[in-house]
Protein backbone atom coordinates (compact mmCIF):
# COMPACT_ATOMS: atom_id res chain seq x y z
CA UNK A 1 0.00 0.00 0.00
CA UNK A 2 1.36 3.73 -0.72
CA UNK A 3 2.65 5.24 2.29
CA UNK A 4 1.38 8.54 3.00
CA UNK A 5 4.20 10.75 4.03
CA UNK A 6 4.27 14.22 5.32
CA UNK A 7 8.12 16.15 5.84
CA UNK A 8 8.78 18.55 7.91
CA UNK A 9 12.12 20.45 6.71
CA UNK A 10 12.32 19.55 3.34
CA UNK A 11 16.01 20.42 2.54
CA UNK A 12 19.17 18.40 0.89
CA UNK A 13 19.15 15.35 3.53
CA UNK A 14 15.15 14.64 3.10
CA UNK A 15 15.68 14.96 -0.50
CA UNK A 16 18.37 12.77 -0.39
CA UNK A 17 16.78 10.16 1.92
CA UNK A 18 13.29 10.15 0.00
CA UNK A 19 15.40 9.22 -3.15
CA UNK A 20 16.85 6.47 -1.29
CA UNK A 21 13.74 5.06 -0.30
CA UNK A 22 12.46 5.09 -3.87
CA UNK A 23 15.92 3.10 -4.80
CA UNK A 24 15.23 0.86 -1.76
CA UNK A 25 11.79 0.10 -2.88
CA UNK A 26 9.37 2.24 -1.27
CA UNK A 27 5.60 2.90 -2.21
CA UNK A 28 5.13 6.81 -1.05
CA UNK A 29 3.33 9.51 -1.73
CA UNK A 30 4.42 12.74 -0.18
CA UNK A 31 1.30 14.32 1.08
CA UNK A 32 2.60 17.85 1.93
CA UNK A 33 5.19 19.85 2.90
CA UNK A 34 6.13 22.41 6.22
CA UNK A 35 9.32 24.35 4.40
CA UNK A 36 9.31 28.20 4.40
CA UNK A 37 11.64 27.52 1.69
CA UNK A 38 10.31 24.90 -0.83
CA UNK A 39 12.37 23.92 -3.55
CA UNK A 40 10.13 20.87 -4.88
CA UNK A 41 6.28 20.80 -5.70
CA UNK A 42 5.24 18.37 -3.04
CA UNK A 43 2.25 20.29 -1.30
CA UNK A 44 3.45 22.96 1.05
CA UNK A 45 1.38 24.00 4.06
CA UNK A 46 1.93 26.91 5.63
CA UNK A 47 2.50 25.76 9.42
CA UNK A 48 3.42 22.32 11.17
CA UNK A 49 0.59 22.40 13.13
CA UNK A 50 -1.18 22.87 9.54
CA UNK A 51 0.41 20.10 7.29
CA UNK A 52 0.23 17.41 11.41
CA UNK A 53 -3.56 18.40 11.07
CA UNK A 54 -3.99 16.67 7.43
CA UNK A 55 -3.33 13.05 8.69
CA UNK A 56 -3.76 10.38 8.86
CA UNK A 57 0.48 9.49 7.94
CA UNK A 58 1.85 6.71 7.91
CA UNK A 59 5.46 8.38 8.01
CA UNK A 60 6.35 12.13 9.50
CA UNK A 61 9.72 12.93 8.31
CA UNK A 62 11.84 15.84 10.22
CA UNK A 63 14.61 17.19 8.50
CA UNK A 64 14.84 20.92 9.58
CA UNK A 65 18.06 22.51 11.09
CA UNK A 66 18.98 21.26 14.23
CA UNK A 67 17.52 23.96 16.80
CA UNK A 68 13.79 22.98 15.52
CA UNK A 69 14.12 19.65 16.18
CA UNK A 70 13.03 19.69 19.54
CA UNK A 71 9.81 21.19 18.83
CA UNK A 72 9.01 19.75 15.33
CA UNK A 73 9.25 16.38 17.45
CA UNK A 74 6.98 17.43 20.39
CA UNK A 75 4.35 18.31 17.53
CA UNK A 76 4.67 15.15 15.79
CA UNK A 77 4.81 12.98 19.36
CA UNK A 78 1.39 15.29 19.51
CA UNK A 79 -0.26 14.15 16.27
CA UNK A 80 0.62 10.82 17.23
CA UNK A 81 1.76 8.87 13.43
CA UNK A 82 5.27 6.91 13.38
CA UNK A 83 8.49 9.43 12.88
CA UNK A 84 11.35 9.65 11.54
CA UNK A 85 14.24 12.61 12.31
CA UNK A 86 17.60 13.49 11.31
CA UNK A 87 20.49 13.42 13.72
CA UNK A 88 21.46 14.90 16.26
CA UNK A 89 17.97 13.68 17.69
CA UNK A 90 18.12 17.68 19.78
CA UNK A 91 20.48 20.17 19.97
CA UNK A 92 21.01 20.78 24.11
CA UNK A 93 21.40 19.03 27.01
CA UNK A 94 18.16 20.70 28.40
CA UNK A 95 16.46 19.65 25.06
CA UNK A 96 17.93 16.20 26.03
CA UNK A 97 16.34 15.89 29.55
CA UNK A 98 13.00 17.25 28.40
CA UNK A 99 12.66 14.85 25.25
CA UNK A 100 13.69 12.14 27.35
CA UNK A 101 10.70 12.60 29.80
CA UNK A 102 8.29 12.67 26.29
CA UNK A 103 9.68 9.51 25.18
CA UNK A 104 6.70 7.36 26.91
CA UNK A 105 4.42 9.01 25.62
CA UNK A 106 5.90 8.85 21.77
CA UNK A 107 5.24 6.86 18.79
CA UNK A 108 7.34 4.82 17.14
CA UNK A 109 10.39 7.09 16.82
CA UNK A 110 13.92 6.48 14.35
CA UNK A 111 16.72 8.55 14.32
CA UNK A 112 18.98 8.71 11.24
CA UNK A 113 22.04 8.27 12.30
CA UNK A 114 22.51 6.67 9.56
CA UNK A 115 26.19 4.91 10.06
CA UNK A 116 24.76 1.96 11.60
CA UNK A 117 22.74 0.51 8.94
CA UNK A 118 25.91 0.25 7.15
CA UNK A 119 27.31 -3.05 6.42
CA UNK A 120 30.81 -2.31 7.61
CA UNK A 121 29.61 -1.10 10.86
CA UNK A 122 27.46 -3.64 11.60
CA UNK A 123 30.44 -5.90 11.00
CA UNK A 124 32.58 -3.77 13.22
CA UNK A 125 30.15 -3.87 16.14
CA UNK A 126 29.57 -8.02 15.37
CA UNK A 127 33.66 -8.40 15.56
CA UNK A 128 33.72 -6.28 18.65
CA UNK A 129 30.71 -8.07 20.16
CA UNK A 130 31.41 -11.53 19.08
CA UNK A 131 34.82 -11.16 21.25
CA UNK A 132 37.49 -11.78 18.55
CA UNK A 133 39.17 -8.86 19.19
CA UNK A 134 38.98 -9.23 23.41
CA UNK A 135 38.45 -7.16 25.83
CA UNK A 136 38.73 -3.81 23.79
CA UNK A 137 41.26 -1.32 25.57
CA UNK A 138 41.65 1.87 23.82
CA UNK A 139 40.91 3.26 20.02
CA UNK A 140 41.37 6.70 17.79
CA UNK A 141 39.12 7.94 15.20
CA UNK A 142 39.40 10.25 12.87
CA UNK A 143 37.31 12.59 10.19
CA UNK A 144 38.98 14.69 7.28
CA UNK A 145 37.14 16.64 5.34
CA UNK A 146 38.24 18.22 2.02
CA UNK A 147 37.78 22.02 1.92
CA UNK A 148 34.62 22.12 0.01
CA UNK A 149 32.72 20.53 2.88
CA UNK A 150 34.79 22.56 5.40
CA UNK A 151 33.58 25.68 3.89
CA UNK A 152 29.99 25.01 3.12
CA UNK A 153 30.13 24.26 7.53
CA UNK A 154 31.42 27.92 7.56
CA UNK A 155 28.64 29.18 5.53
CA UNK A 156 25.70 27.25 5.88
CA UNK A 157 23.42 27.04 9.50
CA UNK A 158 26.04 24.67 11.14
CA UNK A 159 28.24 27.75 11.38
CA UNK A 160 26.06 29.41 14.19
CA UNK A 161 25.76 27.43 17.61
CA UNK A 162 22.09 28.38 18.39
CA UNK A 163 21.47 26.60 15.20
CA UNK A 164 23.75 23.41 14.47
CA UNK A 165 24.66 23.26 18.14
CA UNK A 166 28.09 22.20 17.05
CA UNK A 167 30.83 20.99 14.92
CA UNK A 168 30.91 17.98 16.72
CA UNK A 169 27.53 17.55 17.38
CA UNK A 170 26.36 18.11 13.72
CA UNK A 171 28.86 15.99 11.73
CA UNK A 172 30.07 13.55 14.27
CA UNK A 173 26.97 12.01 16.74
CA UNK A 174 27.34 9.26 14.11
CA UNK A 175 30.54 8.12 15.17
CA UNK A 176 30.31 9.10 18.92
CA UNK A 177 27.55 6.76 18.81
CA UNK A 178 29.59 3.67 17.78
CA UNK A 179 32.09 4.59 20.10
CA UNK A 180 29.62 3.88 22.78
CA UNK A 181 28.13 0.97 21.07
CA UNK A 182 31.59 -0.60 20.89
CA UNK A 183 32.87 0.61 24.26
CA UNK A 184 29.54 -0.40 25.95
CA UNK A 185 30.07 1.88 28.27
CA UNK A 186 29.11 5.82 29.21
CA UNK A 187 31.68 8.42 28.72
CA UNK A 188 33.10 9.23 32.44
CA UNK A 189 35.88 12.02 31.60
CA UNK A 190 35.89 13.62 28.43
CA UNK A 191 38.93 16.33 27.47
CA UNK A 192 38.55 18.65 24.36
CA UNK A 193 40.27 21.65 22.51
CA UNK A 194 39.37 22.65 18.98
CA UNK A 195 38.84 25.98 17.50
CA UNK A 196 38.15 28.40 14.44
CA UNK A 197 41.24 28.64 13.13
CA UNK A 198 41.09 27.43 8.88
CA UNK A 199 37.93 29.61 8.26
CA UNK A 200 39.38 33.31 9.36
CA UNK A 201 40.02 36.17 7.39
CA UNK A 202 43.71 35.32 7.52
CA UNK A 203 43.25 32.48 4.84
CA UNK A 204 40.88 34.21 2.94
CA UNK A 205 40.99 32.54 -0.57
CA UNK A 206 38.77 33.42 -3.99
CA UNK A 207 39.49 29.98 -4.83
CA UNK A 208 36.02 28.10 -5.82
CA UNK A 209 36.21 25.41 -3.75
CA UNK A 210 35.31 27.18 -0.95
CA UNK A 211 31.94 28.49 -3.04
CA UNK A 212 31.35 24.95 -4.38
CA UNK A 213 28.28 24.15 -2.68
CA UNK A 214 25.34 26.45 -2.18
CA UNK A 215 24.81 27.77 1.80
CA UNK A 216 21.55 26.84 2.12
CA UNK A 217 18.99 27.98 4.75
CA UNK A 218 20.13 30.96 6.37
CA UNK A 219 23.33 30.63 4.53
CA UNK A 220 26.66 32.78 4.52
CA UNK A 221 28.48 34.55 1.53
CA UNK A 222 31.82 33.99 2.58
CA UNK A 223 33.62 31.02 4.53
CA UNK A 224 36.45 33.19 5.67
CA UNK A 225 34.28 36.47 6.90
CA UNK A 226 31.11 34.71 8.06
CA UNK A 227 29.66 34.79 11.54
CA UNK A 228 30.68 31.00 12.05
CA UNK A 229 30.90 30.93 16.12
CA UNK A 230 31.91 27.10 15.98
CA UNK A 231 35.11 24.89 15.56
CA UNK A 232 36.61 24.08 12.13
CA UNK A 233 38.89 21.39 13.78
CA UNK A 234 39.09 19.79 17.08
CA UNK A 235 40.72 17.17 19.02
CA UNK A 236 38.63 15.47 21.86
CA UNK A 237 39.82 12.49 24.54
CA UNK A 238 37.53 10.47 26.31
CA UNK A 239 37.79 7.74 29.12
CA UNK A 240 34.49 5.74 29.43
CA UNK A 241 33.53 4.25 32.30
CA UNK A 242 34.58 0.65 31.76
CA UNK A 243 38.61 2.05 31.28
CA UNK A 244 38.60 2.11 27.80
CA UNK A 245 40.29 4.92 26.31
CA UNK A 246 39.45 6.77 23.12
CA UNK A 247 41.17 9.54 20.90
CA UNK A 248 39.44 11.32 18.04
CA UNK A 249 40.59 14.00 15.59
CA UNK A 250 38.72 16.45 13.11
CA UNK A 251 39.12 18.69 10.42
CA UNK A 252 37.23 19.89 7.89
CA UNK A 253 40.45 21.36 5.43
CA UNK A 254 42.24 18.66 4.58
CA UNK A 255 43.63 17.34 1.23
CA UNK A 256 44.36 13.71 2.22
CA UNK A 257 40.59 12.72 3.79
CA UNK A 258 39.88 9.86 6.53
CA UNK A 259 37.16 8.83 8.46
CA UNK A 260 38.96 5.42 10.00
CA UNK A 261 38.34 3.85 13.36
CA UNK A 262 41.25 2.19 14.98
CA UNK A 263 39.78 -0.71 17.39
CA UNK A 264 42.59 -2.10 19.66
CA UNK A 265 41.47 -5.11 21.79
CA UNK A 266 43.66 -7.38 24.23
CA UNK A 267 43.41 -10.60 21.63
CA UNK A 268 42.93 -8.48 17.99
CA UNK A 269 43.30 -5.24 16.29
CA UNK A 270 40.78 -3.73 13.63
CA UNK A 271 41.20 -0.94 11.18
CA UNK A 272 37.77 0.33 10.10
CA UNK A 273 38.15 3.26 6.87
CA UNK A 274 35.11 4.37 6.76
CA UNK A 275 35.90 6.38 3.25
CA UNK A 276 37.00 3.65 1.06
CA UNK A 277 34.52 1.26 2.80
CA UNK A 278 37.13 -1.14 3.89
CA UNK A 279 37.72 -3.37 6.82
CA UNK A 280 41.00 -4.78 8.51
CA UNK A 281 40.90 -7.10 11.23
CA UNK A 282 44.39 -9.34 12.30
CA UNK A 283 44.32 -11.34 16.14
CA UNK A 284 47.45 -10.37 18.29
CA UNK A 285 49.97 -13.25 17.23
CA UNK A 286 48.97 -13.51 13.62
CA UNK A 287 51.90 -12.96 11.46
CA UNK A 288 50.08 -13.68 8.59
CA UNK A 289 48.25 -11.03 6.21
CA UNK A 290 45.51 -9.40 8.04
CA UNK A 291 41.96 -10.41 6.78
CA UNK A 292 40.61 -7.51 4.40
CA UNK A 293 37.23 -7.25 3.51
CA UNK A 294 36.16 -4.56 0.83
CA UNK A 295 32.52 -3.54 1.16
CA UNK A 296 32.88 -1.46 -2.13
CA UNK A 297 29.79 0.75 -3.14
CA UNK A 298 31.83 3.56 -2.63
CA UNK A 299 29.56 6.97 -3.84
CA UNK A 300 30.00 10.07 -4.54
CA UNK A 301 28.53 11.33 -1.13
CA UNK A 302 30.60 9.29 0.71
CA UNK A 303 27.40 7.68 2.16
CA UNK A 304 28.81 4.39 0.21
CA UNK A 305 25.19 2.98 0.21
CA UNK A 306 24.27 3.58 3.72
CA UNK A 307 21.17 5.43 2.89
CA UNK A 308 19.95 2.78 0.71
CA UNK A 309 20.23 0.17 3.60
CA UNK A 310 19.00 2.98 6.24
CA UNK A 311 15.90 3.06 4.03
CA UNK A 312 15.23 -0.69 4.08
CA UNK A 313 16.07 -0.77 7.99
CA UNK A 314 13.28 2.18 8.18
CA UNK A 315 10.73 -0.11 5.91
CA UNK A 316 11.55 -3.07 7.94
CA UNK A 317 10.72 -1.23 11.59
CA UNK A 318 7.95 0.54 10.12
CA UNK A 319 6.50 -2.78 9.09
CA UNK A 320 7.00 -4.87 12.48
CA UNK A 321 9.81 -7.43 10.48
CA UNK A 322 12.54 -6.08 12.49
CA UNK A 323 13.88 -3.40 14.90
CA UNK A 324 15.29 -0.26 13.59
CA UNK A 325 19.02 -0.35 14.63
CA UNK A 326 19.53 2.27 16.55
CA UNK A 327 17.09 3.31 19.35
CA UNK A 328 15.97 6.73 20.53
CA UNK A 329 17.56 6.45 24.06
CA UNK A 330 21.07 5.28 22.35
CA UNK A 331 20.46 8.61 20.32
CA UNK A 332 19.98 11.14 23.32
CA UNK A 333 23.37 8.85 24.40
CA UNK A 334 24.90 9.74 21.60
CA UNK A 335 24.56 13.19 21.72
CA UNK A 336 25.02 13.87 25.08
CA UNK A 337 28.44 12.35 25.13
CA UNK A 338 28.97 15.02 22.41
CA UNK A 339 27.56 17.92 24.47
CA UNK A 340 29.79 16.74 27.16
CA UNK A 341 33.04 17.10 24.65
CA UNK A 342 32.18 20.29 23.62
CA UNK A 343 31.56 21.87 27.38
CA UNK A 344 35.17 20.82 28.50
CA UNK A 345 36.44 22.25 25.04
CA UNK A 346 34.59 25.33 25.98
CA UNK A 347 36.15 25.16 30.31
CA UNK A 348 39.16 24.04 29.07
CA UNK A 349 38.77 21.36 31.40
CA UNK A 350 38.70 17.77 32.19
CA UNK A 351 34.30 17.21 32.01
CA UNK A 352 33.60 14.29 35.18
CA UNK A 353 30.19 13.28 32.92
CA UNK A 354 28.88 11.65 36.04
CA UNK A 355 26.24 14.66 37.01
CA UNK A 356 24.97 15.06 33.68
CA UNK A 357 24.20 11.01 33.34
CA UNK A 358 22.67 11.76 36.66
CA UNK A 359 20.41 13.90 35.25
CA UNK A 360 19.96 12.19 32.07
CA UNK A 361 19.00 8.89 34.20
CA UNK A 362 16.62 10.75 36.43
CA UNK A 363 14.74 12.26 32.77
CA UNK A 364 14.56 8.61 31.69
CA UNK A 365 13.47 7.28 35.02
CA UNK A 366 10.35 9.08 34.44
CA UNK A 367 9.98 6.92 31.74
CA UNK A 368 9.49 3.45 33.46
N1 LIG B 1 22.39 11.56 8.57
C1 LIG B 1 23.19 12.29 7.82
O1 LIG B 1 24.16 11.80 7.29
C2 LIG B 1 22.88 13.75 7.59
C3 LIG B 1 23.50 14.44 6.56
C4 LIG B 1 23.16 15.77 6.37
C5 LIG B 1 22.25 16.38 7.23
N2 LIG B 1 21.68 15.69 8.25
C6 LIG B 1 20.72 16.35 9.15
O2 LIG B 1 19.54 16.64 8.41
C7 LIG B 1 18.96 17.86 8.87
C8 LIG B 1 18.81 18.81 7.69
O3 LIG B 1 20.06 19.10 7.14
P1 LIG B 1 20.20 19.54 5.61
O4 LIG B 1 21.62 19.36 5.24
O5 LIG B 1 19.15 18.92 4.80
O6 LIG B 1 19.93 21.10 5.75
P2 LIG B 1 19.15 22.04 4.70
O7 LIG B 1 19.45 23.43 5.09
O8 LIG B 1 19.44 21.59 3.30
O9 LIG B 1 17.62 21.70 5.00
C9 LIG B 1 16.90 22.24 6.09
C10 LIG B 1 15.52 22.60 5.61
O10 LIG B 1 14.76 23.04 6.73
C11 LIG B 1 13.99 24.15 6.31
N3 LIG B 1 13.52 24.94 7.45
C12 LIG B 1 14.09 26.05 8.01
N4 LIG B 1 13.29 26.52 8.98
C13 LIG B 1 12.21 25.69 9.05
C14 LIG B 1 11.04 25.67 9.86
N5 LIG B 1 10.82 26.60 10.81
N6 LIG B 1 10.14 24.68 9.65
C15 LIG B 1 10.34 23.73 8.69
N7 LIG B 1 11.43 23.70 7.91
C16 LIG B 1 12.36 24.67 8.09
C17 LIG B 1 14.89 24.91 5.35
O11 LIG B 1 14.16 25.77 4.51
C18 LIG B 1 15.55 23.75 4.60
O12 LIG B 1 14.78 23.39 3.45
C19 LIG B 1 19.89 18.38 9.97
O13 LIG B 1 19.39 17.98 11.21
C20 LIG B 1 21.20 17.68 9.69
O14 LIG B 1 21.99 17.50 10.84
C21 LIG B 1 21.97 14.38 8.42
Amino acid sequence: MTKRIAVIGFGQRLTAVLAAMREAGWDFEIAGQADPAPTNGAPVFPSVAALLADGPFDLVMIGSPNHLHYEHLLAAFEAGYPVFAEKPIVRTEAETFALARHLSSAPPLYIGLVMRSMPIVREVIARVDGGELGTIVSMDATEHLPPEHGAYLARNWRRKEEWGGSFLLDKVCHDFDIFGRIAKSRAARVASFGGKTIFASEHASEHEAYNAVDAGWAGANDAFHSDMDVSDHQVVLVEYANGMRLSFHSNSHTSLTERRWYVAGTKGTLIADLVRNRLMVRTAHDRGKPERIDYGGRTADAHNGADQAMARDLLDALEGRAAFPVTPLESLEAGLTVMAVDRAMREGAVVDCAPIWADYDLAVSALK
